[in-house]
């Protein structure tokens, strides 16, 4: 049992931060990452949504002197994040240039206390007008995130809107990609978890380590 469990002290929900849709108001992708990051709430996650125009940002100059303040928000959001849900419409086979501008402003994570992504999952979602470029799509996000050493869930979701409607409320018509997106959140936020449960054992070793050396 985690130290702050047994103290009786509620330990704090992990941050879930939601990335991407489109700049296209009514994006279906923003629609799939609302519903992935409701169900991460629903297993007792904190979430922050960083969608459609939060991303218009200047294309990414790696020795650009300033930053605009959304880009500086989306920074910050990631490094104190505990997981990641991302979803991209697929554009030509591919994510969206504004999603991967999005993510080469990770950049500025390079030296991060967790650099980039490190240590923490990062669910990926993509939208199409296809099959091809759903799979295809979902497939260089999560590339991408492994590149930044982060660890993409196992499953990846596609999603392609000749087959799956959503409606008004944003409500997903299709069961399994509803079940699909709620599998995704539920392995983001078990991830987190995980990881939080490993570093209070860890500090806890190391604060016996401090208090008892030679009876370790
Ligand atoms: C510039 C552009 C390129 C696209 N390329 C593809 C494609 O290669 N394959 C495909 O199946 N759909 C393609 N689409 C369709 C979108 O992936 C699909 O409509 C998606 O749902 C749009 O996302 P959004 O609703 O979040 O804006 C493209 C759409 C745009 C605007």
């Amino acid at each position: 049992m985690a130290h702050e469990e047994r103290e009786g002290i509620v330990p704090e929900a992990v941050q879930i931060v939601g990335i991407g849709g489109s700049n296209r108001a009514g994006s279906t992708a923003e629609k799939a990452l609302r519903i992935a990051l409701a169900a991460a709430v629903r297993r007792g996650a904190r979430v922050k949504l960083i969608s459609g125009p939060d991303l218009v940002m200047p294309l990414y100059e790696y020795a650009a002197a300033e930053r605009s303040e959304r880009a500086k928000a989306l920074i910050e959001a990631v490094s104190s994040a505990d997981g990641l849900i991302i979803a991209t419409p697929a554009y030509h086979g591919s994510m969206s240039g504004m999603v991967k501008n999005a993510l080469d402003y990770m950049e500025e994570l390079r030296s991060d206390r967790r650099p980039y992504f490190s240590g923490r999952a990062v669910g990926c979602i993509s939208v199409a007008g296809g099959w091809q470029a759903s799979a295809s799509a979902v497939s260089a996000l999560r590339t991408t995130v492994h590149a930044l050493r982060g660890w993409p869930t196992p499953l990846g979701v596609t999603i392609n809107t000749e087959t799956t409607s959503f409606d008004v409320d944003g409500r997903v018509q299709d069961p399994q990609v509803a079940e699909r997106l709620e599998l995704v959140a539920e392995h983001v936020v078990e991830f987190a978890l995980m990881r939080r449960s490993l570093r209070a054992q860890q500090m806890e070793t190391s604060t016996l380590r401090e208090l008892a050396p030679a009876q370790i």
